[in-house]
């Protein structure tokens, strides 16, 4: 692959190529030394056109620790504040020869269209309600280390699936590695057709949560609704917050996830969220720079054998 634009267009060994290497650099991240030379020589381009802290933080980090030179771009003070274009934008960064750019954009679409302008390698960072893809793959890797495997589990994802990249990039990759899904929401967070992507779906917590090894809670992502129904906090952590009393509907052994930033009290105890025995939110930041890291060095490769073709 050229680019990493969703995880729409990864094949199952696609997903576990970049896991298994994700794993290498998950063990050098936590050497004392934990350089690696990958990305020696190359340019890489952060454009946040949205707010982000462990994408960024992590995307930047992964550059780093494999020697790329990393830029992040200020898109705050950039001259898209006067008016030019996310394609002039990505033109003119072009004309200084990135090799990788990765982009985050409040608009479903953008990055797609981004990348059939430049000639470097694009790495989508999540653009609007439509795929995150690195995202979705540090959650894949943190449930393999977890529970041993990424296949017949079942998976539960829960909140505000209608606005949310994360779950829609983790439905693809989970139904690619044929787990069973099971969505839980109100019905206005719940996307129209949603059963057709081979998904269960459920409005109530304690029978949709019954017997899963993993819970996926979401944000309630108000930037989105566009002056949509946006629900009252406190009935919504009675009736979708996970606590300890819903959480005893899983099994047992159950991990609780979380792709941040997390609102505690709305869709998630804070206690719980912090319970390592069960929450592997942090593990979660974790795998982010080693699955980027991973993402990053295979679309290194693929650029440098073509140049050599
Ligand atoms: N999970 C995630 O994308 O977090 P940020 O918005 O902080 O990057």
């Amino acid at each position: 692959h050229r680019h990493l634009l969703g995880i729409e267009h990864l094949a199952p060994s696609d997903i576990t190529a970049i896991l298994d290497l994700a794993d290498t650099y998950a063990d050098l991240n936590r050497q004392s030394d934990k350089h690696g030379t990958a990305l020696a020589g190359l340019t890489q381009i952060n454009m946040f056109f949205e707010n982000s802290t462990r994408t960024q933080a992590s995307f930047e980090l992964a550059g780093m620790r494999l020697g790329a030179d990393v830029m992040n771009m200020s898109m705050q003070t950039s001259s898209v504040k006067k008016g030019e274009t996310l394609i002039d934008t990505a033109m003119t960064l072009n004309a200084m020869h990135p090799d990788l750019l990765v982009v985050r954009h409040p608009h479903s679409g953008a990055v797609d269209l981004l990348a059939q302008k430049v000639n470097c390698a694009v790495l989508n960072a999540g653009d609007g309600r439509h795929e995150h893809p690195t995202q979705a793959l540090l959650d894949a890797l943190t449930i393999r280390r977890a529970k041993g495997r990424l296949h017949r589990l079942n998976i539960a994802i829960c909140g505000d699936i209608a606005h949310s990249r994360v779950a829609r990039s983790n439905i693809l990759l989970l139904g690619k590695m044929e787990n069973r899904i099971r969505l839980i929401g109100p019905p206005t967070l719940m996307p129209a057709g949603i059963a057709d992507f081979g998904v269960e779906v459920y409005q109530d917590m304690a029978a949709g949560l019954e017997g899963v090894d993993v819970v996926m809670m979401l944000r309630l992502q108000k930037e989105r609704m566009d002056g949509g129904f946006i629900p009252s906090e406190r009935e919504y952590y009675h009736r979708y917050g996970l606590d300890a009393e819903k959480l005893a509907c899983a099994r047992e052994d159950a991990i609780v996830m979380h792709p941040g930033p997390m609102n505690r009290g709305v869709e998630i105890d804070g206690t719980l969220a912090d319970d390592i025995n069960r929450s592997v939110i942090q593990d979660q930041v974790e795998m982010g720079v080693a699955v980027r890291m991973a993402a990053m060095d295979l679309l290194a490769r693929n650029l440098r054998n073509r140049a050599a073709a």
